[in-house]
């Protein structure tokens, strides 16, 4: 990453102000830094510093990496101007915007959004909640000790008793109180705050483990596993890949459901929109990049298969490196600390879709929404506490179903049914795009489209694998 652009990232305000518009006054970003900032703090989240790693671990290590960064290029990007164009061109939330779009069955893809940050939430805050447990467990040092008899590190056991029963409940309804908290009494001044917080503090604790991790044993082994494809098993494995690639794709830049859509809503029409896309995905996808270099080295120095921890790989890593360096409670606080507000920031960019809607359609107060909302993902994410299998049971279905359907039907309406329009407020800004966007409309209608679709179709039959397969073994053993 480019220090200046670091610089620019933290350095600039998010003061707003305001302009008249066709609805009357709405705010907009005074500095394109507010925005990007506001959407940063939605990408950068569990999915970079959580998901990520397990992904990478389940599908292979660079084979894997390869092909989401090309879905995250190829695919993220022009699907994220997507949004950002429905976003500033009608300047409303998600579900509004959505209507204004288009008439009427596609009101319903606004439900569908909602119904999307709904699932997320609910899970999404059980991890949360591990990570705000595991910053009490960094300052008591919970999870250093000798291993088990059988070899098992000890960060592998702790995380395994603390990530389902009463614990994980616990800190599951402790994280959805602190995101209710936030958006019912709009500070969201406050986490624009901590976001700029948050980028410096992640690159530098992030970078630390990093070259901590560059001193193990194993980093040699994980640098070619996590960094040098194998093409054969790329070519063997690209049914279970390619839809792993899309879901991480659109998980972690925050697309499918309209999030980008909201934010963009804020922006003004001189707003260069390809610009800020692509600092946001190289941003994001930097963040993820450096993920993977602390958690690998640690994982094959402990001679942990990668694949192994799954969901808990992050959790496994880093307490395993705390336990070996210098200051390991005080570093591991400021690490877990720092996870949590990146998964905060991502949180309310996801309840927000759904209060919004809540607002508007049954006319109840913020309050009185947010709340309502926040006890009921609270709810649906509470069998998650019951057993990790119910993290894939929950994550499957979000990642590799529910967003990329929403993105595929989101591309649909806005680059075949409404391109005329799609064009003129993506040259906004710009000038005239010339061929660059025909180009940007022709790549998103047909490549994007069809990948996608295939990747949704695999994602589907994985799903139904896992319903009848690892799902129903569970069932049986309950
Ligand atoms: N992008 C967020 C993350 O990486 C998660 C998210 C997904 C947020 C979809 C909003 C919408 O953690």
């Amino acid at each position: 990453m480019d220090p200046a652009n670091i610089d620019d990232l933290i350095g600039g305000g998010a003061e707003e102000t305001c302009r008249m518009s066709a609805e009357g006054v709405r705010e907009t970003w005074s500095t394109r830094i507010g925005f990007i900032l506001a959407a940063v703090g939605s990408a950068v989240g569990l999915g970079n510093i959580w998901r990520f790693p397990f992904q990478v671990g389940q599908e292979g290590g660079a084979a894997f990496m390869i092909m989401y960064l090309a879905f995250v290029v190829l695919i993220g990007f022009p699907a994220m101007l997507v949004e950002f164009v429905v976003g500033r061109k009608t300047g409303l939330n998600t579900v509004g915007a959505i209507r204004e779009f288009a008439g009427g069955a596609w009101k319903y893809l606004g439900g569908l959004f909602v119904f999307i940050g709904f699932v997320i939430l609910s899970y999404y805050s059980v991890v949360g909640g591990w990570v705000m447990r595991y910053i009490v467990g960094s300052a008591t040092g919970g999870y250093v000790g000798p291993p088990a008899a059988d070899g098992t590190p000890q960060a592998a056991q702790y995380f395994g008793k603390i990530a389902v029963g009463w614990d994980a409940l616990f800190f599951h309804a402790l994280f959805m109180l602190v995101v209710v908290a936030i958006v019912a009494l709009g500070v969201q001044r406050g986490i624009e705050l901590g976001v700029k917080i948050m980028v410096p503090a992640i690159i530098a604790i992030f970078g630390v483990l990093a070259v901590y991790a560059f001193t193990l044993s194993g980093a040699a082994e994980a640098y070619s596993y996590y960094l040098s494809p194998d093409l054969g098993y790329l070519l063997e494995n690209w049914q279970s890949i390619v839809p792993a690639a899309a879901g991480q794709g659109f998980f972690t830049l925050s697309l499918g459901m309209g999030v980008m859509i909201t934010y963009a809503s804020y922006l003004s029409e001189d707003e260069n929109l390809a610009i800020d896309g692509g600092s946001i995905v190289v941003f994001n996808t930097g963040i993820s990049i450096l993920t993977g270099l602390i958690v690998f080295p640690i994982l094959f120095s402990a001679d942990v298969d990668p694949g192994d921890p799954g969901a808990g790989a992050i959790f496994v890593s880093v307490a395993e490196a705390l336990g070996g360096i210098p200051l390991g409670e005080l570093v591991g606080v400021l690490f877990f600390g720092t996870v949590a507000i990146a998964a905060l920031s991502s949180a309310i960019s996801l309840i927000e879709v759904v209060v919004s809607y809540a607002i508007d359609e049954f006319g109840v107060d913020r309050l009185t929404a947010t709340a309502i909302v926040g006890a009921a993902i609270f709810v649906l994410g509470a069998p998650v506490t019951y057993d990790t299998v119910m993290v894939d049971l929950y994550d499957i279905l979000a990642a590799k179903i529910l967003l990329l359907t929403g993105g595929i039907l989101l591309i649909v309406l806005v680059a075949w049914l409404s391109a005329d329009e799609a064009l003129e407020e993506l040259e906004k800004g710009v000038g005239r795009l010339g061929s660059n966007g025909i180009v940007w409309l022709w790549v998103v209608r047909v490549p994007v489209l069809i990948v996608l679709v295939v990747s949704l179709a695999l994602g589907v039959i994985e799903y139904a694998d896992f319903l009848t397969g690892d799902f129903a073994e569970f069932l049986g053993n309950l």
